[in-house]
């Protein structure tokens, strides 16, 4: 079976639009806030604008100054501000601080310590959009963790931590093993995970022999070969090999871009009831 993430998004969006739909005023506003930005994260940005625009959401690029802490902290009080999406890398800033001072309410990204710490405690805000793109994928084709063993390969911040906590929740009840760069006996891993999580950054790193017709492959990926965007995963070998599979373009990555809406969409929510 085809995981395909576009039926996922069309959700996502369909529920922002009928918000959108019912308000009375205009919505708040989308923030990017950059320091010279290099050419990958301008793309990015370009995407959100783009998106936010066919949505109907105002999305301004904001270039830090010379007091980036006090900006943030300007945006957490703005009245016309949902949402502040602090892009990585800062350049000649300090980024810890500046993601640090992001209020929890607009940290659509779950970027801030606050938000990746309640996750743990079940306390966040909003979660990392791919970690939660990842479940809301495995959620809208009726994947159930419970009980099943998930490898994650990739233990990065934004990916393979947030998950693991979100696939440890109670009432989701994965068992969960986390891998990285120095995991020995890594294909075992690989091989014995019902569910399989690549979010390592390699094009053909998890090859046929690593899987099994019963193993569901989650390929978080987003790799450059030969001119194309291709996932982790050797999709052509792997596909016809394993039960399910989500697709690179069109998988976890357009699912990850409509959860950041629905972040926003939610703090709007919030900032409207308190005024
Ligand atoms: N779909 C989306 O929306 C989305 C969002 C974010 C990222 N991505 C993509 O996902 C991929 C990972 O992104 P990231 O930001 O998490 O990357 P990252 O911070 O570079 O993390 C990569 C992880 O892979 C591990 N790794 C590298 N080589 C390995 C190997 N040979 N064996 C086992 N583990 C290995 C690293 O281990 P160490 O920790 O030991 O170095 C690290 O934990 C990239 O392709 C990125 O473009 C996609």
């Amino acid at each position: 079976m085809l995981l395909d993430g576009k039926p996922v998004a069309k959700m996502i969006y369909a529920e922002i639009k009928e918000w959108l739909g019912n308000l009375q005023e205009k919505p708040p506003k989308l923030v990017l806030f950059c320091s010279e930005p290099d050419d990958s994260t301008k793309t990015y940005m370009n995407s959100i604008v783009k998106r936010g625009g066919k949505l109907g959401i105002s999305v301004e690029i904001c270039h830090a100054g010379e007091n980036p802490v006090e900006e943030i902290k300007k945006l957490n009080e703005s009245r016309d501000v949902a949402g502040v999406m602090i892009m990585h890398p800062l350049k000649n800033v300090d980024e810890k601080l500046v993601v640090s001072a992001l209020s929890l309410e607009k940290d659509v990204e779950g970027r801030t310590p606050g938000n990746l710490g309640g996750i743990m405690t079940g306390d966040e805000s909003f979660a990392p959009p791919t970690a939660e793109a990842v479940m809301e994928i495995l959620r809208f084709y009726d994947v159930s963790l419970s009980g099943k063993d998930v490898t994650i390969v990739g233990r990065s911040t934004t990916v393979g931590k947030p998950l693991s906590m979100l696939m440890l929740k109670k009432g989701i009840d994965a068992t969960v093993t986390i891998c990285h760069s120095r995991t020995k006996n890594l294909v075992e891993k690989i091989k014995r995970a019902n569910v399989l999580v690549s979010a390592v950054g390699r094009a053909g790193f998890i090859t046929k022999e690593m899987v099994g017709k019963d193993s569901i492959i989650i390929d978080v990926g987003i790799n450059l070969y030969d001119g194309k965007i291709v996932g982790d995963v050797d999709f052509e070998q792997v596909e016809p090999e394993v039960a399910a599979i989500t697709p690179v373009p069109g998988g976890v990555g357009i699912v990850t871009t409509a959860i950041l809406f629905r972040h926003f969409m939610v703090s709007s929510r919030r900032m409207v009831g308190r005024r």
